[in-house]
């Protein structure tokens, strides 16, 4: 009887990711092109059908259709990837880095994403470039970026954060676009070189962005 309950956890338990986790394969628009506050040409995917985002927790990426542009035939020459349009994405889509092995640009735009992990940029270790512009994050933790040291320009403008861990950003040395602009935590503006990028930074180690200090000072549990 037991073995018998057991066992048919086991087949509940694999249900259950399976509903979490679905597979789409990506149908890509191809593009040369600059992005916004990175002057140098990427080869990059536009995903067309966004829409296989809305509604699932989370998506798994096996595969891409799209025609190459003239002078690329692989996958491996694309540098970027770019989501946005009309779709709520919950988590971060996995398994890009499989169908796209060096990416050096990402960008997930105005499809309402709520958090990101270290662990969803962790395969991006020579990743430059990434948007995320327009969602609904609301915290950025310590260790975001931890495996992406070769970060030069970070978007985050118009999301809902109200956090900012102290090191969040600390030790990305060549970070010279940093933008906050339009978030939940109206401290921090854009910075555009990386004096200013510096100075954000200090700002964010004096803790602007914190709002459980917020809340403590207003919390009569704090005098306890
Ligand atoms: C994002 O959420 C807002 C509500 O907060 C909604 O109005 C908007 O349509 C959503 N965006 C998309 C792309 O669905
Ligand atoms: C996304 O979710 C919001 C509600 O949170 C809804 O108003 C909107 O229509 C959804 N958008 C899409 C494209 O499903």
């Amino acid at each position: 009887m037991k073995m018998f309950v057991n066992f048919f956890i086991i087949i509940l338990f694999m249900s259950a990711i399976k509903i979490y986790v679905q597979t789409e394969t990506i149908d890509c628009e191809y593009n040369k092109n600059t992005w916004a506050f990175w002057s140098k040409k990427i080869y990059y995917c536009s995903v067309k059908n966004s829409d296989i985002f809305s509604n699932k927790l989370k998506v798994k990426i096996d595969g891409s259709i799209g025609q190459h542009l003239n002078g690329f035939s692989s996958n491996d020459q694309v540098e970027g990837i770019s989501i946005g349009g009309a779709t709520n994405m919950t988590n971060f889509p996995s398994n890009i880095e499989n169908v796209f092995p060096n990416l050096i640009a990402i960008g997930i735009y105005m499809v309402n994403l709520t958090h990101v992990t270290s662990e969803d940029l962790k395969p991006f270790t020579k990743l430059k470039v990434l948007y995320l512009i327009g969602n609904h994050i609301e915290s950025i933790p310590e260790n975001l970026f931890i495996h992406n040291q070769d970060l030069e320009v970070i978007r985050l403008d118009f999301n809902k954060i109200q956090d900012i861990d102290k090191n969040a950003f600390i030790h990305l040395k060549k970070l010279r676009t940093l933008h906050l602009f339009g978030n939940t935590c109206t401290s921090l503006g854009n910075a555009d070189n990386r004096d200013a990028v510096l100075k954000t930074i200090k700002k964010i180690e004096q803790d602007v962005c914190n709002s459980d200090i917020k809340t403590d000072e207003n919390s009569p549990e704090k005098e306890i």
